[in-house]
């Protein structure tokens, strides 16, 4: 949504904020295992994220003003790793470039079915296509603008140099990739104190002590995080001439990697 307030324009993001509220670790057995990105998290997704992600909002929006000014006419967004569509609305509702497609990809099915949903107002005018499928099988080309939104956290460590290259070899010229993610911190302290700032966080939107420390357990195999260093190096292996960090809050940054 773009609100015009005087001579400012102002990015508002617009997340469902109807959409059921968290409370899964509250209820869960704690021995339930992994974190999955299945039909219940899905259904709680929106209100999940943005109480779990320090200034995710910004993010998002964010996110919009890239699409309108690095989308390029006649290439591909791809949104990789879309969840429910939060980042691709965010596109759709900024893009400028004419004649450009949107590429939202998940390999959850519980979470591009809401993908779709959400998108469905936007069809009529632009060219999207919702996959299913897992980011490192699909083919990435005339790219643009690829987003990576908290997503390559939850790819295999082994893997990722490969996805980060299949992406560099599939973007135009002047070309960016947006890539958020949790990091840690060489420094103990360091980690120790985002870590700390991030549950305060966390704690301040209405997640308990228990339902943190759940999540937490639930997530240890799943999202492997690296430092902000790791990443910079493995962009500059994957291609990219130049990264720069733009965003970040407590354990989590946001980078902007350009062609
Ligand atoms: C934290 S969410 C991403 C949030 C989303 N990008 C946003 O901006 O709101 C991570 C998403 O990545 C998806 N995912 C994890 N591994 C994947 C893979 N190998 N291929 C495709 N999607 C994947 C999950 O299903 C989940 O929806």
């Amino acid at each position: 949504m773009l609100i015009k307030a005087g001579r400012i324009n102002l990015i508002i993001i617009d997340i469902d904020y109807r959409m059921k509220r968290d409370d899964i670790f509250l209820s869960k057995d704690p021995n339930m295992g992994d974190f999955v990105f299945d039909e219940t998290v899905a259904s709680v997704f929106d209100d999940m994220i943005s109480r779990s992600v320090p200034g995710y909002a910004s993010i998002v929006a964010m996110i919009g003003l890239l699409a309108g000014k690095y989308i390029q006419d006649n290439t591909n967004c791809y949104d990789l790793g879309a969840s429910t569509g939060i980042a691709s609305k965010a596109v759709l509702e900024n893009l400028k470039a004419k004649n450009s497609s949107l590429i939202a990809v998940d390999s959850s099915k519980a979470m591009t079915e809401l993908c779709k949903a959400k998108l469905s107002v936007f069809s009529d005018k632009n060219v999207i296509n919702i996959v299913t499928d897992d980011i490192c099988n699909i083919h990435i080309g005339n790219a643009s603008m690829v987003i990576l939104n908290l997503t390559l956290q939850f790819i295999s460590p082994d893997s990722r140099l490969k996805l980060l290259k299949k992406i560099y070899k599939g973007m135009k010229p002047g070309g960016i990739l947006l890539l958020s993610e949790k990091v840690k911190f060489k420094d103990k302290n360091e980690d120790m104190l985002q870590t700390e700032l991030y549950h305060v966080f966390k704690e301040l939107n209405g997640y308990s002590k228990l339902e943190i420390s759940r999540k937490r357990t639930a997530l240890e195999n799943v999202l492997v995080s690296d430092t902000i260093d790791t990443h910079i190096k493995r962009l500059k292996r994957s291609g990219f001439k130049k990264t720069y960090k733009w965003f970040q809050c407590f354990n989590f940054v946001s980078l902007l990697a350009m062609k």
